[in-house]
């Protein structure tokens, strides 16, 4: 635990950060054309500013089909010209760390876009198709999958070619894995790495970073689950300590994004020659639901401590369900089997809830991400099913409603077309979405808005130490931050909870009752 202090223009800056999410697509559009992008980022830096976070973590913004929203790279160094150019990035970078927010880049190392020029002349037959994996079809005729691997998205995992070879995608058929067994991909990506770090970024997101490596047998998934045939192979470690060694060059830090159960393989990831920190993926799909909660606390922080890394907390991402509808509904965890079309939603409650979650992870010791429009309570859209992109849906026959419910382009001005994103926005905005827009928020002292505005102004109260649990009632949350005494209690028993003793309120998601007591879903924030 004793972890030195971070401010803000230290080098730890990234074990307290909070970090905002940019997926740019849906941001805000400067040029007018439906799809966001760089120009409207940097009009909207006062607006980060004034949030007050540390970095903006930006979706892949570099050239790409979209095939899956940007994770489809075609080219590592280059940006989509429907988000500007690559002097744009470097501007925007800058200008954002003049107002002290850092800039953190997606890199998306498991697969390329089938358009990337290596995958193009892989097709054509060169020697390029050693950098993915191409292999025969099985059955009389080669006209079966190479192995019985699913897709994360639905169907086979495999694509046959006109010349009658198999190639391995985990995702979309427009995203091709590659070979990281292969010496030219691994130098490639610290290339890439470099790149990025030369232009300033301060840190990487790694995305799907258990998955590169992959038994070179390719078993069938039934026949060879221990160790996985794909996910969390040991190989992985020796690739991330090669990016670490990139990365120290430069003072750059990483975020992976590390699905795993295990935590004791998870915590692997984090030792000191690999990446800094993952995404706490146990807590953001957590119930609401004050045991689960805790012990989902305890556990994280009982893992990252032999390591030596901070803990992160993640309340939703570019592919969840949106935190206020979460929390509506009769189950308030995130599981993509369960996502479905239709699930009734109470969104008072789960708003009154997402309020209360926002101070509980803003109180506790590590780094807080928040994803875009999260900061205006914006809830999960029932997109209508002719304008669905997201590959989740069409791969699932329909049955997955996707995720582009939680990527609607966000409302700025409640009385401007479109509610102020620019143009004609590339997803539709549901009917009343200015009703959340920015502008409004920010002149009223109740809007979630101005809830996250303080919470992240007030949140250096609590301080670098650890965290102890307080004495409380069945269902409450109690617990203080050691050196600082700062104190955070959340109501989730049917009851209204008595405070423990303090001297001030710093802040509370709702208010409390006539009696002083805190009310049921309702957080506070108190100085001992
Ligand atoms: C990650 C991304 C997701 C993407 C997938 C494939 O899970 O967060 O959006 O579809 O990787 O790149």
């Amino acid at each position: 635990m004793g972890q030195p202090t971070p401010d803000r223009n230290h080098a730890d800056w990234w074990r307290s950060a909070v970090i905002y999410q940019v997926y740019v697509r849906s941001f805000a559009d400067g040029d007018g054309d439906g799809t966001g992008d760089l120009a409207g980022v940097r009009a909207k830096l006062p607006y980060l500013a004034d949030l007050g976070v540390d970095a903006l973590w930006f979706n892949p913004w570099y050239l790409s089909p979209m095939k899956d929203g940007g994770y489809d790279v075609a080219d590592y160094r280059s940006i989509d010209p429907a988000f500007g150019t690559l002097a744009e990035a470097e501007k925007l970078i800058a200008e954002a760390r003049e107002l002290g927010i850092r800039t953190i880049v997606d890199i998306v190392p498991n697969h390329v876009s089938d358009q990337h020029p290596w995958f193009r002349a892989a097709l054509a037959g060169g020697p390029e198709r050693e950098l993915f994996h191409f292999r025969p079809g099985r059955g009389a005729h080669g006209e079966l999958p190479p192995n019985d691997w699913r897709s994360e998205f639905g169907g086979p995992a495999w694509t046959r070619l006109p010349d009658g070879d198999w190639y391995l995608h985990l995702f979309a058929p427009e995203q091709p894995d590659l070979n990281w067994d292969h010496p030219a991909v691994r130098q490639e990506h610290e290339d890439i790495l470099r790149f990025w770090f030369e232009r300033g970024v301060a840190g990487v997101r790694i995305d799907s970073a258990a998955l590169l490596a992959k038994d070179p047998r390719l078993p069938d998934f039934t026949e060879g689950r221990d160790p996985h045939p794909y996910v969390d192979r040991d190989e992985l470690h020796d690739v991330y300590r090669g990016w670490r060694a990139v990365a120290d060059e430069y003072g750059g830090v990483f975020v992976g994004e590390v699905w795993l159960p295990d935590t004791e393989r998870f915590a692997r990831y984090l030792r000191p020659d690999e990446l800094h920190t993952a995404f706490n993926f146990s807590f953001m799909t957590c119930p609401w639901d004050a045991q689960r909660l805790r012990t989902s606390i305890d556990d994280t922080l009982a893992e990252h401590a032999p390591v030596g890394a901070p803990a992160t907390w993640v309340l939703c991402n570019h592919d969840v369900t949106r935190t206020v509808t979460r929390y509506g509904r009769t189950d308030t965890g995130f599981d993509f089997a369960t996502k479905a079309f239709g699930t009734p939603t109470d969104l008072a409650l789960g708003t009154r809830r997402a309020r209360a979650a926002a101070l509980l992870s803003l109180a506790l010791p590590g780094a807080v991400y928040v994803y875009q429009g999260e900061e205006l309570g914006l809830p999960e859209a029932d997109i209508p099913l002719d304008r669905i992109e997201d590959p989740m849906h069409a791969r699932s026959g329909g049955v997955d409603p996707g995720r582009d419910g939680c990527r609607v382009p966000l409302p700025w001005t409640a009385d401007a077309p479109h509610a102020g994103f620019g143009g004609e926005p590339w997803l539709p905005q549901p009917a009343g979405w200015a009703s959340y827009a920015a502008d409004r928020q920010a002149a009223d002292p109740d809007s979630m808005l101005t809830l996250y505005r303080e919470a992240i102004r007030l949140r250096p109260a609590f301080g670098h130490g650890p965290l102890a649990w307080l004495p409380a009632p069945e269902g409450v949350l109690a617990f203080t931050r050691e050196r600082t005494g700062a104190t955070c209690v959340v109501n989730l028993a049917d009851a209204p909870a008595e405070l423990p003793a303090h001297t001030r309120v710093l802040l509370s998601s709702g208010p409390l009752d006539a009696r002083g007591r805190l009310p049921k879903d309702t957080a506070v924030w108190l100085r001992a």
